[in-house]
């Protein structure tokens, strides 16, 4: 790296502080990029991203909750640009759709209980006076009250520290237990307080105790989550409250009689339970604290656990003496350890794509939150993840990127899905709160482990259960869940319309979603076949799983037409037959209860079989008018419809959809054509413009975890990588000089010559691999990894020339198979 660019660039003045010290990256991240959506000040269509303090994967994610009184809205990571906040709360997810889960273990800092209602977040709820700040381990918000309120976070514990007006009527604090974010568009998933406990110590300096909620987008039963709280000021009084249970649908969120609104009881003593243990229906639990007149700054720490009381004591103790500075210090230097220091950019000669480069990696390493140790449900010495938020978002591209870039994290993941399977019977699709859950494809964990095979991640991995825990996917029906949403089979896990795809090698409309789930199902077989070569005991058994994954061929109508162009995926019946009143262009609804899920059928998921692209190509008529349909889904104006909560930030109009990920390999598939790579370049260009910045609203959809962050950067990087095979398709690179971290403990180093975005100079003219000339628009894993002396090159040469230099192999085509 030249560190003296860096020097000159953004670092200067951290740098001459601390001469000798390692680069600030944290210094080039924005947190609020995807916080905002297409109407800006609100978050609708918006990234949903978490711009509160967390460690890297942290297992508590501290940030502000904010009201949203819109049916179309909702606070997916509790932060909305302009709503009022209820709270501020200690577990959160980050950029997620549907319904929210958690927002709990909550801190309210008020200066009056004049007009309040303890039970009434709408009494107490505070606007902001000014934009809310953040940095990397560090959030800051100002309340109309006047209170200031910072906050920090360890691996497990927040730190929060309030600054009170001094001339407050009062200084008052307010933990109500039962807090958790709600929806209001997709009722079915909502969040449930169930219970808690509450204790005091007897100077109201400490409390702690559990809540138990429910609900959220995975549709989870009860979980409980313990927590410590501690003051640096002892309080002059601290009260427990109880009220009645109030559910968001008994009626209408109010309860019914004079008083719409439940009414705090105050109770004496230092302990108090919602309800009989375990009982749903228990009463609302609260403390209010009182701080002493002559305080101005009252500092919080809250350890939370998912095991026990003491174990959230402990996690407490990761912050010393409530020292903000020191805390956000030691988040901060995670992150650059971890994470930011992993990728290198020499070329910071602009600073806008440097910032997206690394608010886009920060924003990669939220989710899953590293419970390891934290597993309620078994013990075992596998790492544990939870809050796979969920793998059909992130195993086109992010699970890749941690398996090149970080490979120790990928084997925790990898490791963490097979002690699953071991313990639950299934791998998750989704899971959060310790609960499998939901299921919007195909059993998509098969392609994350596959990726991981056959690019030899090995570490702690047992592959004789990674396969088998595979074929539980592949063989085992799971039983119907009778989600409300789609009822005709499982959403919790593995693969809910098995019995067709076992039956006819399809899945019919019989079950929901029947397109989209044959060419996810097609997928996850051939991830079978790729793991089955090596771990099958007979190669019959891989021979199956390959024949099976040309399950999106048998439902491949050559009849139907679409703007000009024949033969398209279709819901086809067990006699053959296509069901009535297909569109190629439209899913309808477009989600659970669709023929496939928030993407065309026809249209986008005809693009999502990377393993046998020459039937593709073949079957879309050869390759000139595969190229043609490949440009169609690019002109603007074509889209006839929406595709359900997919939608790109409400603003694109072409076919693509540049903001949900079944699309996301599409700009690319030029290169399996020869010749035509600067195609594919040339959309990477278009669609990076058109809707990545640095702004809140910086982002075409949802984070989705990390998923379209991890898309942002291959792109800049000038890679693809085509999951489940040890295959990268190549692009361009937007900076001139970068080296990677790959393969743990050797780098890449990748240089463009002639970048000149001004000029137009960003098509490649030639490329040389580790030294190498090189006329194939690819490379494989071992390329990139399997250097002797671990450091690999990419060294293109650009230039504004549309040159057909990739005259070579074409990718490859490993599930090809002619039925
Ligand atoms: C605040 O109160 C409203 C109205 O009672 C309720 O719908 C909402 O769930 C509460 N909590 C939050 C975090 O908005
Ligand atoms: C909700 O917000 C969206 C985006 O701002 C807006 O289009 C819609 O009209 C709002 N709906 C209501 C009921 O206010
Ligand atoms: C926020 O609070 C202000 C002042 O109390 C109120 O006018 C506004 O409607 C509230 N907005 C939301 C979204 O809660
Ligand atoms: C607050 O943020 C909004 C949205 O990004 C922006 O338009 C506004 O100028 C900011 N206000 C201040 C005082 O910075
Ligand atoms: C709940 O709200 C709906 C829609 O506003 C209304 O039709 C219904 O009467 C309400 N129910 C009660 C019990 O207030
Ligand atoms: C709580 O304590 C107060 C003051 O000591 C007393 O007046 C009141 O009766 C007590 N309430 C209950 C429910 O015990
Ligand atoms: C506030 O007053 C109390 C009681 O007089 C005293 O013990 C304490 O030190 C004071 N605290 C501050 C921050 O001045
Ligand atoms: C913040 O903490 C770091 C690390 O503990 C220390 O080096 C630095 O001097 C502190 N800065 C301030 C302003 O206290
Ligand atoms: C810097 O990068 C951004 C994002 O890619 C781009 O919009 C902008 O045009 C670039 N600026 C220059 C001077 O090339
Ligand atoms: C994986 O290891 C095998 C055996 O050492 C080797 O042949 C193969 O090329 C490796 N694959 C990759 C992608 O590194
Ligand atoms: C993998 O797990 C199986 C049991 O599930 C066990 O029999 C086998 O020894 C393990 N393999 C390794 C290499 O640990
Ligand atoms: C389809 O073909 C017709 C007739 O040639 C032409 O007018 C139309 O623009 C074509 N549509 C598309 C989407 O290319």
């Amino acid at each position: 790296m030249k560190l003296t660019l860096f020097v000159a660039s953004f670092g200067a003045a951290f740098l001459a502080r601390k001469a000798n010290a390692a680069f600030d990256y944290t210094s080039l991240v924005n947190l609020f990029i995807g916080t905002q959506g297409s109407v800006p000040g609100t978050s609708y269509n918006g990234g949903n991203v978490f711009p509160g303090a967390a460690r890297p994967f942290g297992a508590v994610k501290v940030g502000i909750d904010t009201t949203v009184f819109n049916l179309t809205i909702d606070a997916n990571a509790g932060y909305t640009p302009n709503g009022n906040v209820t709270a501020i709360t200690m577990l959160h997810e980050s950029g997620t759709g549907g319904a929210p889960k958690y927002g709990v273990i909550p801190q309210m800092p008020l200066t009056t209980l004049e007009g309040v209602n303890l039970l009434d977040n709408l009494t107490y709820m505070q606007p902001r006076t000014v934009n809310d700040t953040a940095s990397v381990g560090y959030y800051k918000t100002s309340l109309a009250n006047g209170i200031v309120a910072e906050m920090t976070a360890s691996m497990h514990a927040g730190l929060m520290q309030y600054t009170y007006p001094s001339d407050s009527d009062g200084k008052y604090l307010l933990a109500d237990l039962s807090h958790y974010l709600p929806t209001q568009d997709e009722a079915v998933a909502e969040q449930f307080y169930s219970n808690g406990h509450l204790e005091t110590s007897d100077d109201g300096s400490m409390y702690g105790g559990y809540g138990t909620w429910r609900g959220g987008w995975n549709e989870a039963p009860d979980y409980t989550v313990y927590f410590c709280a501690s003051f640096d000021t002892a309080p002059t009084s601290a009260q427990l409250f109880s009220g009645p249970f109030t559910d968001p649908y008994w009626p209408n969120g109010t309860i019914p009689g004079p008083n719409p609104h439940p009414i705090p009881t105050f109770v004496n003593g230092t302990s108090i339970t919602g309800g009989t243990t375990g009982y749903q229906y228990a009463d609302r639990i609260g403390a209010l604290f009182e701080f002493p007149s002559n305080a101005t700054t009252v500092r919080s720490k809250v350890g939370v656990s998912w095991i026990s009381y003491d174990k959230a004591c402990s996690f407490a103790n990761e912050i010393s003496d409530f020292d903000m500075n020191a805390t956000i210090y030691a988040t901060k230097a995670a992150w650059n350890d971890q994470v930011l220091s992993k990728i290198q950019i020499a070329d910071t000669s602009n600073a806008t794509r440097v910032e997206m480069f690394y608010s886009a990696l920060y924003r990669a390493h939220l989710l899953p939150s590293d419970r390891t140790g934290e597993n309620p449900y078994w013990q075992s010495d596998e790492p544990y993840y939870d809050d796979f938020y969920t793998l059909w978002d992130t195993f086109r591209c992010l699970n890749s990127f941690y398996l090149l870039v970080e490979p120790e994290v990928e084997e925790g993941i990898v490791r963490t899905l097979i002690d699953i399977w071991r313990h639950e019977r299934f791998m998750p699709d989704g899971r959060s709160s310790n609960y499998n859950g939901r299921v919007q494809g195909g059993s998509n964990a098969d392609n994350v482990l596959a990726d991981a095979y056959i690019k030899n991640l090995t570490g702690g991995i047992n592959w004789t259960d990674g396969y088998a825990a595979m074929k539980t996917d592949a063989l085992i029906t799971p039983p119907n869940n009778f989600d409300p949403e789609d009822q005709t089979g499982s959403t919790k896990e593995g693969r809910g319309a098995l019995p067709d795809w076992l039956a006819y090698g399809f899945v019919t409309p019989n079950f929901s979603r029947s397109v989209s789930r044959t060419v996810e199902y097609s997928l996850n077989d051939f991830s079978l076949y790729q793991v089955a070569l090596g771990e099958a005991q007979t190669p019959v058994e891989a021979a199956v799983f390959l024949d099976r994954s040309a399950g999106w061929q048998r439902i491949w109508n050559r009849n139907i037409s679409s703007l000009n162009f024949t033969g398209f995926l279709a819901p086809t019946y067990a006699n053959g037959s296509v069901a009535p009143g297909y569109d190629p262009l439209s899913c309808g609804s477009c989600e659970w209860s669709a023929v496939s899920y928030e993407a065309l059928p026809g249209w986008e998921y005809s693009w999502t079989v990377p393993f046998d692209m020459v039937s593709l190509i073949d079957f879309m008529g050869g390759a000139a008018t595969f190229e043609a349909r490949l440009d169609t889904m690019f002109i603007p104006g074509l889209k006839t419809g929406a595709v359900g909560s997919g939608g790109s930030n409400g603003i694109g109009t072409t076919l693509f959809n540049p903001g949900n990920e079944p699309g996301f390999s599409t700009p690319f598939l030029y290169n399996y054509l020869g010749g035509r790579q600067w195609k594919s370049v040339q959309r990477s260009k278009e669609v990076v413009d058109q809707y990545y910045s640095t702004d809140p609203s910086g982002l075409p959809g949802n984070s989705d975890a990390g998923a379209i962050d991890s898309w942002l950067m291959w792109n800049l990087l000038g890679l693809y990588p085509v999951v489940t095979q040890p295959v990268y398709l190549l692009l361009r690179p937007w900076f001139s000089d970068v080296t990677l971290s790959v393969g743990g403990n050797g780098t890449l180093r990748i240089t463009a010559e002639g970048l000149d975005e001004g000029v137009g100079s960003y098509f490649v003219q030639s490329v040389r691999v580790n030294g190498l000339e090189w006329n194939k628009g690819w490379v494989s894993h071992e390329d990139l990894v399997g250097t002797v002396d671990g450091r690999a090159t990419l060294e293109f040469v650009l230039g504004t020339e549309q040159t057909a230099w990739d005259t070579g192999e074409v990718p490859p085509s490993p599930g090809h198979v002619v039925l």
